[in-house]
């Protein structure tokens, strides 16, 4: 069985009709009952939020990738290494505030001409402290992808790593993308978190509707039991899988939704698909080595599992006897999404 099946077979418990007047925008400002979905307030309400959020709120994204880092760093560097020129341009949108992909992810070569933007104001100086301790040299500003401070045909590479699952106004993003890149430059979306879920159920509530069908449609979840003190359990719905209206109802994983859509959107605007995949890292490594680079960056795992998965936003981690007690196999995986825009 592939990975993707295990993870639906382990996370997803239950399904039901989700209902366009459940679904709230990002921050729950906004809810849908009166099931107009309307582009432009939408567009507002989410930018206007997104400068709010704390940075508390992407501490634990760093603390899940921890895991079997080492696997998602070599899918971004697999990937680097096809598909960007070792001196090329590169703008990253939504780079958070650690910047993550920047700091534990790519290789060196390509850090050179690299520069990071983010909405949020509040990231944006937290990133450039976290940043700046380890290279004085990167370049990070505040800009909107909505709105990207750069040129027209200015940069060979635009990018993001979870970025294209915050936001809703895609086709608005994708002309700046389109305005931006020289001719014949890249974009490259990378998903390793379980996507935000508005951006989604709006999606695709909007594609019914311009339909002219309902626009409720049939979800995954997984149920969560939490323990909040002894004897005290509640439960939180995750959000697993989406029915796609494109792929005849079928429910999609969230990433692959995201990725799926993405790549349409990109094609009508005629870009050239390069690669839209799931990319798995499954490898064995030395327990000295597991977090060796990180552990300067003040990261540290002392337990005594040897196995460490990373899948589609979930960690797990558990004991193999098959294994000597010096070495760790890792496991992780991630959305790839890599289009070129046309040279004419
Ligand atoms: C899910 S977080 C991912 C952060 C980081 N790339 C990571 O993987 O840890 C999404 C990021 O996109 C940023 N963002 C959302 N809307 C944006 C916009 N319109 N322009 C630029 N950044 C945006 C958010 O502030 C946030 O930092």
């Amino acid at each position: 069985m592939g990975l993707e099946e295990t993870y639906l077979k382990q996370y997803e418990h239950y399904k039901r009709i989700y209902s366009i007047k459940e679904i709230e925008s990002l921050d729950g400002s906004k809810s849908f009952e009166d099931m107009n979905i309307d582009d432009k307030e939408i567009i507002e309400l989410e930018t206007d939020n997104m400068q709010n959020f704390t940075v508390e709120s992407q501490k634990g994204f760093v603390e899940q990738r921890i895991w079997a880092i080492e696997g998602l760093r070599k899918i971004v560097e697999k990937t680097f290494n096809e598909f960007v020129e070792k001196n090329a341009s590169c703008a990253e949108f939504g780079s958070g505030a650690f910047g993550t992909l920047y700091n534990f992810l790519l290789p060196k070569q390509f850090k050179k001409n690299w520069k990071q933007f983010d909405i949020n104001p509040e990231f944006v100086e937290h990133n450039k402290k976290f940043t700046n301790r380890y290279n004085k040299k990167a370049k990070i500003k505040e800009g909107d992808m909505y709105n990207m401070p750069l040129g027209d045909s200015s940069v060979d590479v635009i990018c993001g790593l979870s970025s294209w699952d915050s936001i809703w106004g895609y086709q608005k993003t994708i002309n700046e993308v389109k305005r931006c890149l020289v001719p014949g430059g890249i974009f490259i979306h990378l998903q390793d978190l379980l996507p935000a879920e508005a951006p989604l159920l709006l999606t695709e509530a909007k594609k019914r509707q311009d339909r002219g069908i309902s626009p409720d449609f049939l979800c995954g979840f997984h149920k969560e039991k939490r323990n909040y003190f002894p004897g005290f359990y509640g439960t939180e719905d995750w959000l697993i899988t989406m029915a796609s209206i494109e792929k005849q109802d079928k429910l999609l994983r969230l990433g692959k939704y995201l990725t799926n859509h993405l790549e349409d959107i990109f094609k009508q605007n005629e870009f050239r698909i390069l690669r839209s995949s799931e990319e798995t890292y499954n490898t064995v490594i030395k327990r000295k080595t597991h977090m060796k680079e990180l552990r300067n960056l003040g990261f540290c795992y002392d337990g005594p599992e040897n196995v460490f998965l990373r899948a589609y936003g979930h960690n797990d981690c558990w004991n193999s006897n098959d294994l000597d007690k010096k070495s760790i196999r890792l496991i992780s995986s991630m959305d790839v999404l890599v289009a070129q825009k046309q040279n004419n």
